[in-house]
């Protein structure tokens, strides 16, 4: 066994006696019994420790700020109660994640709405709903939230909607292209000059109070020097009393990568503020994947075990349809058999879906996979929810939060039932 591979998992994950994996000190065999598989377990108290280390590390180098999670990493209700609990604000990606937050119990004041797509409905509901800023991802947004307060029977908390406005700095971090938003063809924000001209028309309106900018150059970044150019691109574009310097921070997902610790990001991000941001400015972050990427664990059981073609092909009972991570970004993941943890035999741990890429790990050393086996794959908290589908007609499967010993369904398995829901 390679002996970093419980490092993948969870701060905590350990063996019971006869070599059975325990998340927040739950056997997976008892969770497996009890929820079925596929299953999201979640590691409750690793995912609310890793909340108070970004919490207390930002406040303890700019204490004018807060961590605003961004919600598209793991969008369900008690996710943003969690969040909430532990002081931290929640990111909306549209109408669906802003009701979403706010069924949660989300504070709207906390709410940062992003989007480079919304509709007026949208823009309408998250002012109607008190959200602390709207992000302003180009001209339109501006003429529709113009229109929007021009209409008497919609005012915002204070009489004034609080924006800010997104910048695409030019900047490409390495990661996949699908995930590189900071770059000059991006789709999202405005180029410098452009974001300086929507900043003057801002600072001209009478119902939109211009709060400050944004920039978030990207997705699984592993390295912080595109971070402190970031901070240095929104800081050319003037004093602003709010800078939203977006997420970003990769995460642990293989013995390969190493991502910089969250002190560490802090550092270079907060070092970089301190040399060209204004004192008094107010900073939020919107860190997604390296928080909830590391707390998830999916649970799978082997349906079928076949030997030939020069490979041993190990399928399992979920695959694209709870995690499309691999198919959309080739995203390397580790996996192991539950209940005899480690190497063995290299396999092909393929999914149980239509399509040859249904491959979730490739080459992964399994130690006697057989039919009936719970397989384990780390680092799965991260957009694997949020991007589960019914391919195949696959039901997307339970979150179970895991904690000292205790387990409890956040989100109940699908049912053939829910498959039929929407048919008219
Ligand atoms: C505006 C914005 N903020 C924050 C994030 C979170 O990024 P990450 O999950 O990489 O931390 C995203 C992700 O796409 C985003 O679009």
């Amino acid at each position: 066994m390679r002996d970093d591979l419980i490092g993948l998992f969870p701060p905590g994950t350990r063996l019971d006696g006869d070599g059975t994996l325990l998340i927040g000190g739950c056997p997976v065999t008892e969770l497996a019994e009890r929820y079925g598989t596929p299953a999201l377990l979640v590691d409750e108290g690793a995912l609310r420790a890793r909340a108070r280390t970004y919490a207390d590390g930002l406040a303890a180098r700019w204490p004018n700020s807060r961590v605003v999670f961004a919600s598209k990493a793991f969008p369900c209700t008690a996710v943003y109660r969690l969040m909430a609990e532990e002081g931290l604000g929640a990111d909306v990606a549209g109408g669906g994640e802003l009701a979403l937050a706010l069924a949660a119990g989300t504070d709207p004041a906390a709410l940062v709405v992003h989007g480079n797509a919304r509709t007026t409905g949208e823009l309408r509901a998250a002012v109607e709903a008190g959200a602390g800023l709207i992000v302003v991802d180009g001209f339109d947004d501006i003429d529709r939230l113009e229109r929007i307060l021009a209409d008497d029977r919609c005012v915002p908390a204070g009489g004034e909607q609080g924006v800010l406005v997104r910048v695409t700095p030019d900047i490409r971090p390495a990661t996949h292209a699908a995930v590189s938003t900071g770059q000059a063809d991006s789709k999202f924000g405005l180029l410098p000059a452009p974001a300086k001209e929507a900043i003057a028309r801002l600072r001209g309106s009478d119902r939109l109070r211009l709060d400050g900018v944004h920039v978030h150059i990207g997705s699984q970044i592993l390295d912080t020097e595109p971070f402190r150019r970031a901070v240095e691109a929104v800081a050319a574009l003037g004093d602003f009393a709010v800078y939203d310097l977006g997420g970003g921070l990769g995460a642990r997902y293989s013995y390969d990568d190493h991502p910089p610790s969250v002190a560490a990001y802090l550092d270079a991000l907060i070092g970089a503020a301190r040399g060209v941001l204004p004192a008094a400015a107010r900073i939020l972050i919107e860190p997604g994947r390296s928080m909830v990427a590391e707390a998830g664990v999916s649970l799978y059981r082997a349906v079928t075990v076949k030997r030939g073609a020069g490979a041993t092909f190990v399928a399992i009972d979920g695959g694209m349809g709870d995690n499309l991570e691999v198919s959309l970004y080739r995203q390397r993941f580790e996996a192991t058999v539950a209940t005899r943890v480690g190497g063995g035999e290299t396999c092909r741990l393929v999914g149980r879906h239509c399509e040859s890429g249904d491959e979730l790990v490739t080459g992964v050393p399994l130690r006697d996979p057989r039919p009936g086996d719970l397989i384990a794959v780390p680092a799965t908290g991260a957009y694997t929810y949020a991007l589960s589908n019914n391919y195949n007609g696959a039901l997307r499967p339970p979150v179970v939060f895991c904690r000292d010993g205790r387990h409890r369904a956040v989100v109940r398995r699908e049912t053939y039932a829910d498959l039929l829901r929407r048919d008219l």
